[in-house]
């Protein structure tokens, strides 16, 4: 009776997702509160999304030289992202074939890949090289064992994984993202000063959710970025199928987040525009003329997020003779709005566990958050 009842809750809730995707913008809801605190939902999540989806794991220009990598989980498949001898980035199983102890952690340089538990050795193309006293088992051949590959490529200087090794290349999945919004920045060029990784009390789509849209920055954010922020300078047009965006298009109140005077590509208003995107599922920028920063989203269960948080300038701004300066301040800043964007949506995801939680109507300033509960609706309730 327990599971009838399970399954008709997620039915119905699956069915309001749907139902609010069809709606037209105008008339839109958030989406329901069961969508944020159940386990059902979370687990059609983790299959539909996070097993078939492009995943980005950071920038391509932090693992520059053969034997850098970089770990990173998909749910609970380890993975190391490494780049080879031949300059490819490519994925691996960060798992040994031995008796499958994790192999590698956080991020480095390996020039081979040397398990921790009894130093089976593999290669940068994950073939294994070597074993330490295997000599006696009939069985075994080194030949016979080559990490097994997940699918990784680059795109606009952004490393992405995947499982799904029918997913489309990364270059057509974004090709319109490139074209609405980013290729006019020349975001291959940016160059990241900072990475953390954190785990913040929350389901991963409210943080996402947080982040397209500029809406809550007077209220929430009134001691930090809020007084700088004008609704009247933000724009919601539609994204895609992959993404969605908004615009401000203000000067901005940092130095840096206008177009530094040796940028000579940006023109116009172009100078002064920051474009805050959601590749989807959870890879959301900020990036402005003169600096970029970022989160990659994964869910750790229904109430917590992992969260990869990184950013750093463009090219211009990196040789400018106040670079430090205006690295450490920009750091301070963010730091301080990302936890002010903490408390908030730790507070969000505690209301959607209220029984007496309903979900109201969006404002005409969160375009993006509609679009992101069809993005749901297709991958989840296929609509
Ligand atoms: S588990 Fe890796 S060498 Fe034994
Ligand atoms: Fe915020």
């Amino acid at each position: 009776m327990q599971a009838t009842n399970t399954a008709a809750a997620l039915n119905d809730l699956v069915g309001a997702l749907a139902v609010n995707a069809s709606k037209p913008f105008e008339q839109a809801l958030a989406m329901p509160p069961g969508v944020y605190s159940s386990q059902e939902f979370l687990g059609f999540e983790e299959a539909a999304v996070f097993q078939k989806e492009w995943l980005c794991v950071g920038r391509a220009e932090t693992i520059p030289e053969a034997g850098d990598y970089v770990t990173f989980d998909i749910l609970d498949e380890p993975l190391v992202v490494i780049r080879g001898n031949d300059g490819e980035v490519r994925a691996f199983s960060n798992i040994c074939l031995h008796r499958m102890s994790r192999l590698l952690e956080g991020r480095g340089n390996a020039k081979r890949i040397v398990c921790p538990y009894h130093a089976w050795t593999y290669g940068l193309g994950g073939e294994l090289m070597g074993a330490p006293h295997m000599d006696k088992s009939e069985c075994f051949n080194k030949r016979d064992y080559q990490l097994p590959t997940a699918r990784a490529q680059v795109w606009q200087g952004w490393i992405y994984v995947t499982l799904n090794m029918d997913a489309p290349d990364l270059d057509q999945h974004l090709a319109q993202l490139g074209e609405q919004v980013t290729n006019r920045y020349a975001m291959e060029n940016y160059v990241e000063l900072f990475r953390e990784e954190h785990v913040w009390n929350t389901n991963w789509k409210i943080l996402a959710e947080n982040f397209m849209e500029s809406y809550h920055l007077f209220r929430l954010h009134a001691a930090t970025v809020g007084p700088h922020s004008n609704i009247d300078e933000m724009e919601c047009p539609p994204g895609g199928d992959a993404f969605n965006y908004h615009w401000i298009t203000k000067e901005s109140s940092l130095a840096i987040g206008n177009a530094h005077p040796d940028n000579a590509h940006l023109e116009g208003d172009w100078r002064k525009t920051t474009a805050l995107i959601c590749a989807y599922p959870g890879h959301l920028i900020t990036l402005t003329p003169g600096y970029f920063w970022y989160l990659c989203l994964q869910p750790r269960g229904v109430g917590q997020v992992h969260i990869i948080y990184g950013g750093g300038f463009a090219p211009e701004y990196v040789n400018d003779p106040d670079a430090d300066q205006m690295a450490q301040d920009l750091k301070t800043l963010l730091d301080e709005v990302n936890e002010e964007d903490r408390i908030g949506v730790e507070n969000v995801y505690r209301g959607t566990r209220g029984k007496l939680a309903r979900n109201g109507h969006l404002s005409h300033l969160e375009r993006p958050n509609f679009e992101f509960g069809q993005y749901l609706a297709r991958k989840i309730a296929h609509v």
